[in-house]
């Protein structure tokens, strides 16, 4: 059974080294020509991205870019926030189809401005149990990296940083099916298998707690 796990583990790991080094690409965004494309952005995200909790909106500073491109454009294809239920998916998933962020580079120089925001610290608000956590954890550095700082050949975005409600939320809504259902999510599909690692949401507690603990 271990082996078996380990096998389809490290097939995982590379078909998604394939998928991303074909994926990865220089965003050339101009960030003062982003900036006029945020103001619609601040209502839920805020003026520096660090995001708001009441309304489900994650921090989008301190993000890598590829990243923030890559969900901005699943959610204009349907790959994301398409889920009946996934309310705030769907939420983003219309704000994401504004006229001005229909051409390559309107999204382009939207991402570059959102790069440019500060990173800020994030509250912790999740508890659990950091050395069950970082037993969990082990399987993710593959591709998030041994202190989440994410790898865009890995097309695994940083977690370091991010709103532990958010991370939680987001892996429950990939065990839901809520993410990485899309054929051509490639990143999301494999990060849905992951977490199948993580049984309980106890689990997803001390795996959390445990990546708020990293640098
Ligand atoms: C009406 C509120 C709202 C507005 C306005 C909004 N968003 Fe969002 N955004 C959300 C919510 C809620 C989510 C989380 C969706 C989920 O839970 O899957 C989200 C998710 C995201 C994500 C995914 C982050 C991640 O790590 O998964 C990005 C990137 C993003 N928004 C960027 C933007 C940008 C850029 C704009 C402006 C064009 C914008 N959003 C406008 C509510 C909003
Ligand atoms: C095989 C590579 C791989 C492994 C291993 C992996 N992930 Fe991921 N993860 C990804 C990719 C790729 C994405 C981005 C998916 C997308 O583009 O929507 C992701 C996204 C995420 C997100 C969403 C972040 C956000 O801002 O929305 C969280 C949370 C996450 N992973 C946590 C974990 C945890 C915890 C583990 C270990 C149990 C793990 N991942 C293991 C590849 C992986």
């Amino acid at each position: 059974m271990k082996l078996i796990k380990a096998a389809v583990f490290s097939a995982l790991v590379m078909a998604s080294g394939l998928i991303a080094s074909a994926m990865a690409q220089e965003i050339p965004g101009d960030a003062e020509a982003g900036k006029a494309l945020y103001p619609v952005c601040t209502a839920c995200h805020g003026v520096n991205g660090g995001g708001n909790q009441a309304l489900g909106a994650p921090k989008i500073s301190g993000q890598l870019a590829f990243y923030t491109l890559k969900q901005l454009q699943l959610f204009q294809s349907g790959a994301r926030g398409t889920v009946a239920g996934d309310m705030k998916g769907m939420q983003m998933a219309a704000m994401s189809k504004g006229p001005q962020l229909k051409s390559p580079e309107g999204l382009a120089n939207l991402v570059a401005y959102v790069s440019s925001l500060p990173d800020q610290a994030s509250a912790k608000t999740i508890q659990g149990d950091a050395a069950k956590g970082k037993t969990a954890y082990a399987v993710c550095a593959a591709c998030h990296g041994a202190q989440g700082e994410g790898n865009e050949a890995m097309a695994a975005p940083r977690l370091t940083g991010q709103s532990d409600w958010y991370l939680v939320a987001q892996l429950k809504k990939f065990k839901q099916g809520q993410r990485g259902y899309d054929n051509t999510d490639h990143g999301g599909r494999q990060m849905r298998a992951m977490t199948a690692t993580l049984t309980t949401d106890e689990s997803m507690h001390d795996v959390v707690v445990y990546i708020n603990s990293l640098n």
